[in-house]
């Protein structure tokens, strides 16, 4: 069975580049004053008026604020994902490979959430996480998403953020903190991205449409919680400005703009050549999640 095959690859590929972040991570080297924890460009206010009045030291505090609320949000998104692997894998026979790999996939994200966290403690930022009606939603996915659902909504998390990462880890005015965090992460991710990928796509033409028309719901809702999530309002109040103000700001800025599309392109493309993007009710959510 292809998806056999596929799982074997992965399995093999996880036990060549698997990184313990505890070790391979130099968690006591101080942070640099002078670097950004993203590139300049990424954060959400660049070339807006109120940037223009923040001095330097404060652009790089609200980076520092703005890569503690994506790691949030990855950390967030990862605990819902391993309870769905969990799901899955309990569902299936323990010798199958591609359980197995579930399973290691879980043993993954479980490295990646305590590396997250560990990072945002090191900023001494707060733990930025969606609450209220999103963090509802969190729990629902979480207890109940399987098939096309899960594999698309896990997809854009991690594709999201990869992209983000993919940039960071390459930029030297970045903190190599972020750089290593981003490069072990996006090292692991591509397995994921490539498990979640080959697996929809095979999913998606045995679903029954009723089934489908409900998923890309769940998935647009997904994709609109990643847009406007990615950037908690709070951190804005790190340099003294208005979350409100801020956030507002951020959603008029162009070049904001431009980093959601940017981020979102590969699995718009992705999604929308399996047909789920497009259908009632999703299609407004998509627009609204600045990812199109
Ligand atoms: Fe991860
Ligand atoms: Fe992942």
């Amino acid at each position: 069975m292809d998806r056999d095959k596929t799982a074997t690859r992965l399995l093999r590929s996880s036990v060549a580049n698997t990184y313990d972040p505890e070790v391979e991570i130099d968690w006591d080297a101080p942070l640099l004053k002078d670097k950004y924890f993203c590139p300049p460009e990424r954060c959400s206010l660049y070339g807006t008026e109120l940037w223009e009045r923040l001095t330097e030291e404060q652009r790089i505090e609200l980076s520092k604020h703005e890569v503690a609320s994506v790691a949030g949000l990855g950390v967030w998104f990862e605990t819902i994902l391993m309870q769905m692997l969990l799901r899955e894998y309990y569902r299936q026979d323990a010798r199958d490979r591609h359980a197995q790999y579930a399973l290691t996939e879980v043993g993954d994200e479980c490295r990646h959430s305590v590396m997250f966290g560990r990072m945002i403690d090191r900023f001494g930022c707060p733990y930025y996480r969606p609450a209220g009606r999103d963090g509802w939603l969190g729990k629902y996915v979480a207890s109940t998403a399987i098939g096309p659902r899960m594999y698309a909504a896990t997809l854009i998390a991690e594709e999201v953020l990869d992209t983000f990462q993919r940039e960071a880890m390459a930029d030297e005015r970045v903190q190599p903190l972020v750089r290593m965090v981003s490069r072990i992460h996006v090292i692991e991710e591509s397995r994921h991205v490539r498990y979640a990928r080959e697996e929809l796509a095979r999913q998606v033409p045995l679903s029954s449409r009723k089934r489908l028309a409900f998923d890309r719901l769940i998935i647009a809702r997904t994709a609109w919680l990643t847009g406007n999530r990615l950037i908690h309002q709070d951190v804005y109040r790190s340099v003294g400005i208005d979350p409100m103000v801020g956030r507002r700001a951020a959603r008029e800025n162009p070049h904001h703009l431009a980093t959601m599309r940017w981020a979102g392109e590969r699995v718009v493309e992705f999604l929308g050549g399996l047909g789920l993007i497009d259908g009632p009710g999703a299609s407004s959510l998509w627009k609204r999640s600045g990812l199109l």
